[in-house]
């Protein structure tokens, strides 16, 4: 689908420049999408910092133009920092964004390889198409585009990019502590979410937040013959199994005591919202390839996955994997494991409960480490805002049809910490799709999106810019 062209001439110009420069963008995106930004692994250091100078050369280029470009050092990845000339009576919008991805494994999964972008069917795909690097250079591009034709934005608008969003965002939760005049903000623009289906765009308003944690048990001092010693020598991956096993019911109730007690109820205004949504639950199944779904009692889907807690085993490991069969009694056994949190859940609270949970359960000849990672809290965020309003009339100038509201049950760390340190409305605007595959093999981004997404950010300017929030923003 495609809308329009706008009847509105300064925006006819911009979009004229987008429709010329199309092919460029994904030229553009193909170079940052080479670069191999893996936070989450320290050999990749170097690439996630050549990841931000690309972008801090790419936005360099509209200096002239009045754009300051920063690259501002943390003590751990950089962050890529720019920002427009303030404009009198505008308000001032922030782009959050990250050119971080995650790891790229299994890498024998992938059809082409991760940080090869290649084109197939209108989809582009590679690592961090999607999540978040095609997104996010939406933003960069639209501001580009205003400041080639009209040369100004009509708005200020302030562009964050961080590389550390994959790994919790903790070193850019301090700078925003510390640094909340130069951020300051009525609206913060986020694009890292998703549509709620092909053709219908959507406005994301709630985030699952998130806990996760690393568990090694550890035995005897070595690996043993199972024969010799199984049955009287403990075995972790045994134990492992069984303690994992307990954090969960066999509906998915999590167990730990106190887990639901702040647990915000959906109310039914809410859950008949979620019912009006076509959802389709067979082709959900379909896109899967499962013949069935599992989950809390009483919940439909999309309540148990944007607004339910959940537990995950998101990876374990231990003993033998090798081919053939191998009798051993491992001396280790480790997993990673995280819990998708809902408003109002604490993951200090959380991480306290778990070991309190799991330490009466580690038998005699066993001794646990338990690493907590790292958490934030889930979000649910009013709908009562003039930006929402014009976001909406923006995604239907780029896309052709007027937004849904939803909630979504991935987490973006970081999104609280703006609500609270900026006071600012914050704008969940994802040009994704549910089965682009982030954080899994054949990532991939369709560039119809992507330059609907455009359309739509370059929109949003103008939508925004006619706007001012009753009060205004917190003057830091
Ligand atoms: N873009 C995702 C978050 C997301 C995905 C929101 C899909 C809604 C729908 C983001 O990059 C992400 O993956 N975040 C992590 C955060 C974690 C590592 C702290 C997540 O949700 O696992
Ligand atoms: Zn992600």
């Amino acid at each position: 689908m495609t809308a329009p062209a706008p009847t509105d001439p300064v925006l006819a110009e911009v979009f004229s420049y987008l429709e010329q420069h199309g092919s460029k963008f994904v030229d553009d995106l193909c170079q940052l999408l080479r670069i191999p930004s893996v936070s989450a692994d320290s050999q990749f250091a170097s690439d996630v910092r050549q990841a931000a100078g690309w972008l801090v050369e790419h936005l360099q280029a509209f200096e002239g133009e009045g754009l300051e470009v920063e690259l501002i050092e943390t003590p751990g990845h950089p962050l890529v920092y720019a920002e427009s000339p303030p404009v009198p009576g505008a308000p001032v919008a922030l782009v959050y964004g990250h050119y971080d991805v995650q790891p790229p494994d299994p890498l024998d999964e992938w059809t082409s390889p991760p940080f090869e972008p290649t084109e197939r069917d209108g989809n582009l795909y590679a690592r961090g198409a999607t999540d978040d690097k095609g997104q996010m250079l939406t933003h960069v591009k639209s501001v580009e585009a205003w400041l080639a034709t009209v040369g100004k934005l009509p708005l200020q608008v302030k562009l964050l990019i961080e590389g550390e969003e994959e790994v919790g965002s903790e070193n850019l939760e301090a700078f925003i502590a510390n640094n909340t005049v130069k951020l300051a903000c009525d609206c913060v623009v986020v694009s890292d979410t998703a549509q709620f289906a092909p053709g219908i765009p959507a406005i994301t308003y709630g985030l699952r937040g998130i806990a996760y944690y690393e568990i090694h048990l550890t035995g005897p001092n070595s690996d043993l013959h199972s024969g010799v010693f199984g049955g009287a020598v403990t075995n972790p991956a045994n134990t492992l199994h069984k303690m994992l096993a307990a954090i969960t019911d066999d509906e998915g109730r999590i167990q730990l005591p106190g887990f639901y007690d702040d647990v915000a109820e959906l109310t039914d205004r809410e859950r008949e919202q979620f019912r009006e949504l076509p959802f389709d639950e067979q082709a959900f199944q379909d896109q899967l390839d499962v013949k069935g779904l599992t989950g809390e009692a009483g919940y439909s889907t999309l309540e148990r996955r944007w607004a339910r807690p959940s537990f995950d085993v998101n990876g374990i490991w231990g003993g033998y994997q090798g081919e053939g069969a191998k009798t051993v009694l491992p001396g280790r056994a480790n997993a990673k494991f995280s819990f998708r949190l809902v408003p109002n859940q604490d993951p200090k609270k959380i991480t306290a409960s778990l070991r309190a949970f799991l330490e009466p359960l580690v038998p005699p000849g066993i001794t646990m480490e338990l690493i907590d990672y790292h958490g934030a809290p889930g979000i649910a965020m009013s709908l009562e805002s003039p930006y929402i309003e014009a976001a909406a009339d923006a995604i239907e100038t780029g896309f052709g049809s007027r937004p849904v509201f939803m909630r979504e049950g991935g987490s973006i760390p970081i999104v609280n910490t703006f609500a609270e340190q900026l006071n600012a409305d914050v704008l969940l605007l994802g040009w994704g799709q549910n089965d682009d595959n982030l954080h899994a093999p054949n990532e991939k981004f369709c560039l119809a999106d992507f330059h609907r997404g455009i359309r739509a950010s370059a929109a949003l300017w103008r939508q925004l810019a006619r706007r001012k929030a009753e009060g205004g923003r917190r003057e830091n």
